[in-house]
């Protein structure tokens, strides 16, 4: 009657991939403890962070939740506790690790009453109502684990894609408050013709290194024509992070959704860690506060 699980935090886009590709990393996340009740009530019982709503229709764990318990006829409630791991608003897919762990709990319950897909039709629900528009690369990401590519929206397809062993990722986490909704409000609508050829060859870039376990193909792929030149004007010293990142032997660096973390892909757990110390030292030297995060992915 009892349900505790891990939700990982997300990196989506990974720089070419706009809304398509996002991993999940293994060290980093929420935890979630799911009750099933007698009564129908959808009760969101505690959190520990004071900035999330606790209205059952407000946050996204229980309107999921709620959705889910309605479509399915059941005749039972839960009760749900969020232990947040890290912050929201940090472009780590926060919103879908509460998504993902609610449509996946709750299936859990049913009994697996919903397919994998359906499941992943209703985590995105619930970014449409934690940020307005119903993405499916962190709460892709979040759900399967690994890699993933949303190949297509309409009708959904997601596909899992390998990934190499000693892949490990650096974030940083500028902690300055980036809405996803602003994020995707300060994007052109239109793309000239050259930048969408530069980002899908990059794409098949990024993926092919997955599968060919292609390091330097890899980071050579993580470029960003479309979405970083604006966004990273929100992000205080992106360039000079990015900079440091590479000079430390990252593979790759590029915004985390739609920021403010950065992300730096890299070969082992020496290389990130040091990767990761480079972007620190960038935001040391200013009085923004920031966290550190070296995963698995
Ligand atoms: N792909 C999304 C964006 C990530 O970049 O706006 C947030 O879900």
């Amino acid at each position: 009657n009892q349900i505790k699980i891990f939700c990982p935090a997300t990196v989506a886009n990974v720089s070419c991939g706009f809304d398509a590709l996002g991993f999940a990393l293994e060290a980093v996340g929420d935890v979630m403890t799911f009750t099933k009740t007698e009564t129908k009530a959808i009760r969101i019982t505690k959190i520990n962070v004071d900035s999330l709503p606790k209205e059952t229709d407000k946050n996204c764990a229980s309107a999921v939740a709620k959705i889910m318990l309605e479509d399915a006829k059941a005749n039972f409630g839960v009760d749900i506790e969020i232990h947040k791991g890290y912050k929201s608003g940090s472009g780590l897919g926060s919103s879908a690790s509460s998504s993902a762990g609610a449509a996946f709990a709750i299936n859990y319950f049913l009994n697996n009453y919903f397919t994998e897909q359906q499941c992943l039709k209703y985590a995105m629900y619930g970014e449409q109502v934690a940020c307005g528009s119903p993405i499916a690369d962190n709460v892709s990401a979040c759900l399967l684990g690994g890699f993933v590519l949303i190949r297509s929206y309409e009708p959904l397809d997601v596909r899992q894609l390998p990934v190499p062993n000693d892949l490990m990722v650096s974030v940083i986490h500028p902690q300055i408050e980036i809405k996803t909704q602003d994020a995707r409000d300060i994007l052109p609508k239109d793309i000239p013709i050259t930048n969408a050829i530069t980002q899908w060859a990059n794409v098949g870039g990024l993926i092919s290194g997955l599968y060919e376990n292609d390091y330097d193909l890899i980071g050579k792929s993580l470029v960003d024509v479309v979405a970083e030149p604006y966004r990273k004007t929100l992000i205080p010293n992106f360039d000079t992070v990015k900079e440091h990142a590479l000079n430390a032997g990252a593979l790759g660096v590029g915004i985390s959704g739609s920021g403010p973390s950065i992300f730096a892909l890299s070969k082992g757990l020496t290389t990130a860690k040091a990767v990761a110390e480079a972007m620190t030292n960038v935001y040391k030297t200013t009085d923004i506060e920031y966290k550190t995060y070296v995963s698995k992915i």
